[in-house]
């Protein structure tokens, strides 16, 4: 039962459920993996760093963050959250070329320390507050990604979103980039396992603003 109540946890930071039991929508679950396709331990996640995964389905991109510190997350500190990483503004997201959306450590001219910007226009959410807006002009959080996390393997696990999601608009919108890119298959739920893997492996270029 300790991937359920670390499940709750996960979510529970949203402003959205705060004053409700979490609303979880759930996929098919799939586990964090590593290069080699080996469940990840938790512990060799680097804190403050943007790791990226794809979830719910092959071509929705998700960010994960370990917060270095207690935030309603997952693992053994609490510190571990997920967010689509889909902008509720114009649906930018973290493709192999470019990364406009992205987490930050330090503070910058348009954002503060620790926030995940989006330098397209200047979005800002806190994703120790549930990825709430607190800056630009993103009309939503981004949509949070329900974790579990087993305190005996220090695996995680990918289990289901919760807030406002993008994926409708963003398949719409990329329709036929992604058609290009993943052969039909873009809208397939992610497998068993799914690879995380740091961004900026993932992107050749990672916006700086
Ligand atoms: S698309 Fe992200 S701020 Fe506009």
């Amino acid at each position: 039962m300790a991937c359920s109540s670390s499940l709750l946890a996960a979510v529970a930071a949203s402003p959205l459920l705060a004053s409700t039991s979490p609303t979880i929508k759930r996929y098919q679950p799939s586990i964090l993996s590593d290069e080699q396709g080996k469940p990840l331990r938790a512990n060799s996640l680097k804190p403050l760093t943007n790791y990226l995964f794809h979830y719910p389905f092959v071509a929705t991109p998700c960010l994960l963050i370990d917060m270095g510190r207690d935030v309603g997350g997952v693992g053994k500190r609490r510190s571990i959250v997920a967010f689509s990483a889909i902008c509720s503004h114009k649906l930018a997201y973290p493709a192999k070329e470019v990364a406009f959306i992205r987490f930050q450590e330090k503070a910058s001219k348009h954002s503060e320390a620790e926030r995940i910007h989006c330098c397209a226009d200047h979005s800002v959410y806190d994703p120790s507050a549930g990825a709430k807006v607190v800056a630009g002009p993103a009309p939503a959080p981004l949509a949070a990604i329900a974790l579990g996390y087993d305190p005996k393997t220090d695996q995680l696990r990918a289990m289901g979103t919760a807030g406002v999601e993008q994926f409708d608009a963003f398949f719409a919108k990329y329709d036929f980039k992604l058609a290009m890119e993943y052969g039909g298959k873009a809208r397939q739920e992610a497998a068993a396992n799914t690879r995380l893997q740091e961004l900026s492996l993932y992107c050749r270029n990672v916006a700086q603003c």
